[in-house]
């Protein structure tokens, strides 16, 4: 969150899928360069599509639109246009999720589509760290996990984690066991998406199935009472997107945000982006959808900030360090 002359509040970005800042402008520009056809008369067109009703409505446009990205510089592009943007909404740290599945499946090699994100990476070191987080699809088979994982073995050394995402009903966590005792066994932090629109179950079945060390999203979580007493013994950290949970329907109105409750429910939530290109806005954004349309205080902002880094897989003195700077920023003249 920015205001004038203030510096923002110091956050880390855990839940982004990189494919998500992908903006209609972008979308144009890399069809002309890759001579990609595009359905949309013009970016205004495309931007008019960005009316959503359910998570599938999104992922269908987010899918198609991907087929942009062609070349490995397209992904160097992609990482380095987000990273650009981080230092401005106090940004200083990124676990960026990335879909390899929903490019390989189209023809571009795993070497191009990881070696181009850690170009970007690499090009704006110097002002935002950032790791990688490879994501399963969850409603393409097992197997398909499987392999993926195996092709991107030559590659670990830039992956920090695995996560689970795409269409959650119908696609359990436990379709994933074998996948993520592997990829744990290879030293990857597992993650999951669980209780977006999926059940509380999903929620409990990430946690006992993966090992998941995050949950992404987990609002639903809040319909099980034993569900959130054991979160919050557990300290398990929740990374919550209000405005994509408003964009896609998960709940009516930002107003009515489970946010509050979390919070007041003593889960260890942070706040995040999810696909900002899509859902109308980045970190700074959605904090400050937290702030005017849910009532937190500086206080409570500067929490979610000291959780963001808390929940990160940075080393913990540079976690320790970071949490301080979160807890010490005044927001200065005008709002919080
Ligand atoms: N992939 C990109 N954004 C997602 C979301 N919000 N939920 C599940 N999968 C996704
Ligand atoms: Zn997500």
């Amino acid at each position: 969150m920015t205001t004038t002359g203030t510096p923002p509040l110091p956050k880390a970005e855990l839940h982004l899928h990189i494919e998500g800042t992908l903006e209609p402008e972008t979308v144009f520009a890399l069809a002309r360069r890759n001579d990609v056809a595009l359905p949309y008369a013009s970016v205004e067109d495309l931007r008019a599509r960005y009316e959503f009703t359910d998570l599938q409505s999104f992922l269908d446009i987010y899918y198609a639109n991907m087929a942009v990205l062609r070349t490995r510089e397209d992904f160097a592009e992609l990482a380095s246009a987000y990273l650009r943007r981080c230092p401005g909404q106090g940004v200083r740290h990124v676990e960026m999720f990335f879909d390899p599945q929903a490019h390989t499946a189209r023809g571009v090699p795993m070497a191009d589509v990881v070696g181009g994100l850690t170009d970007g990476i690499d090009a704006h070191a110097a002002d935002v760290s950032a790791g990688l987080i490879l994501c399963f699809l969850r409603d393409q088979p097992a197997a398909d996990a499987e392999a993926t994982l195996r092709a991107a073995e030559p590659y670990l050394d830039r992956i920090i984690g695995v996560g689970l995402d795409s269409a959650e009903v119908g696609h359990p966590p436990s379709k994933f066991t074998a996948v993520f005792d592997r990829a744990r066994a290879l030293g990857l932090k597992p993650v999951a998406h669980a209780g977006e629109e999926g059940p509380a179950s999903y929620v409990r079945e990430a946690l006992d199935e993966l090992g998941v060390l995050r949950v992404d999203h987990g609002i639903r979580s809040l319909e099980d009472d034993d569900l959130v007493a054991r979160l919050r013994r557990d300290r398990t950290p929740l990374t919550v997107c209000p405005l994509s949970n408003v964009r896609l329907g998960c709940v009516p109105g930002i107003g009515l945000h489970p946010l509050p409750e979390m919070l007041d429910a003593g889960l260890n939530v942070s706040v995040h982006s999810d696909d900002p290109a899509y859902f109308g806005g980045y970190a700074d954004t959605n904090y400050a959808a937290a702030r005017d349309g849910l009532g937190l205080t500086t206080d409570q902002l500067r929490t979610l900030a000291e959780n963001s880094f808390a929940a990160s897989f940075l080393d913990e003195a540079t976690k320790t360090m970071l949490a301080l700077r979160a807890r010490e920023w005044k927001p200065g003249p005008g709002p919080a």
